[in-house]
């Protein structure tokens, strides 16, 4: 058997170790050649790749980053290097010179997306659901989620203690694309006082009460905003469009928006940080480890049974996986009604919103975190 391995898309930890388990199991349980594909699709496309040995593999669960590099252009049905051409078909004849079996592809769901199109034309696949946005649908986890939320809650710590010291309103942005998974966990992990997603547009009036009130008590403020959040009847704020990219919206800049917003109808100081790609870089948690490592001892064993067009996924504790097709072009949002979302409202987190009336979870109420 001889499978190939890619990584698609932005990097995010875990990557290595979910490469690392995908080549090792095959390796030991099936003999299997394994080769990876070098900068994502790109890899494909030119024929960019190299063999790898188990020495290869080894040693690199905790290394963030990718050792086969990605790319978030290479798009076989747009390709960048020829002006948008479709050069789908010398993917297909690449995989069939290279005498594949298959290829585990690890990303996001553009990745997912391009996997499904080309798995339709014969090349066989299984995906591992990467990112840190925790975006992807029909798992309840995407691996490199964990890691984000823990780097992101460690900025909100710290910055409630200076927030604290200053008598300041401290803004975080956080990344997170369209969803605000990374927002609501890492503002309820940090117990911030305002937590702003985009699933929820919020009423800037409604925020700068809630820092008034909190003026007179406790004299700080933290807000954790999520970077696609937006005003209520408002747009997202778009930090730059790149061209030929087949995800051409890079969002960021709600922060800074928020803090001219709030300077004129708050007494004290606003201070804005953006957290950008740190959520992205280094070592996996304990978490990630585990779950990529997890994900992709699942995703050889699919190999193995022969299960291609099929994404690996985590759905209410279980590994189980999901036919691309489900997956491809999707995006998971967070529920408004959500555990999460309903958990910050009993503990008095504002959600930006005066007129939410989120009730509070009953048991047995189905709810997932
Ligand atoms: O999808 C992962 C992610 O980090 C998003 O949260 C963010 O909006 C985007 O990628 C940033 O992309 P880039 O690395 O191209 O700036």
């Amino acid at each position: 058997m001889k499978i190939g391995i890619l990584t698609g898309g932005g990097d995010c930890p875990g990557l290595n170790a979910v490469i690392r388990a995908v080549a090792k199991s095959l390796m030991l349980q099936c003999d299997a050649e394994v080769l990876g594909f070098e900068q994502g699709f790109l890899g494909m496309i030119e024929k960019k790749y190299r063999d790898l040995s188990y020495r290869d593999v080894s040693g690199i669960l905790t290394a963030g980053g990718t050792i086969l590099g990605t790319h978030n252009k290479a798009n076989p049905f747009e390709y960048f290097g020829a002006d948008g051409a479709d050069v789908s078909q010398q993917v297909v004849d690449n995989y069939h010179e290279l005498g594949l079996d298959g290829v585990v592809v690890i990303g996001g769901d553009g990745t997912m997306t391009i996997a499904h199109q080309l798995h339709k034309m014969g090349v066989r696949f299984v995906g591992v659901p990467k990112t840190i946005d925790n975006d992807l649908m029909h798992t309840d986890r995407t691996f490199g989620f964990d890691t984000a939320v823990s780097i992101a809650t460690d900025a909100v710590d710290r910055l409630q203690t200076t927030g604290e010291s200053h008598g300041r309103v401290m803004i975080l942005e956080t990344m997170g694309r369209y969803a605000g998974w990374i927002a609501l966990h890492a503002g309820m992990a940090g117990a911030a006082d305002v937590i702003l997603i985009p699933e929820l547009p919020f009423e800037i009036d409604e925020i700068a009460r809630v820092c008034r009130a909190r003026e007179e008590r406790q004299r700080f403020t933290i807000i954790v905003v999520g970077e696609g959040a937006k005003p209520r009847g408002g747009e997202q704020v778009v930090r730059e469009t790149i061209e030929d990219s087949p995800d051409p919206i890079r969002l960021g800049g709600i922060g800074n928006y928020l803090s001219e917003q709030l300077k004129s109808r708050v007494d004290s100081e606003v201070r804005t940080t953006v957290l950008g790609h740190v959520q992205r870089g280094g070592t996996p948690t304990a978490f990630d480890r585990i779950l990529s490592t997890n994900f992709g001892i699942y995703a050889a064993s699919l190999v193995a049974a022969g299960r291609f067009g099929e994404m690996v996924a985590l759905k209410d504790g279980k590994l189980c996986s999901i036919e691309l097709h489900k997956v491809a072009n999707k995006t998971r949002y967070v529920p408004v009604d959500s555990l999460m979302v309903r958990a910050a409202a009993a503990v008095g987190t504002s959600l930006g919103r005066r007129d939410l009336n989120i009730d509070l979870a009953k048991p047995g109420d189905d709810l997932t975190i």
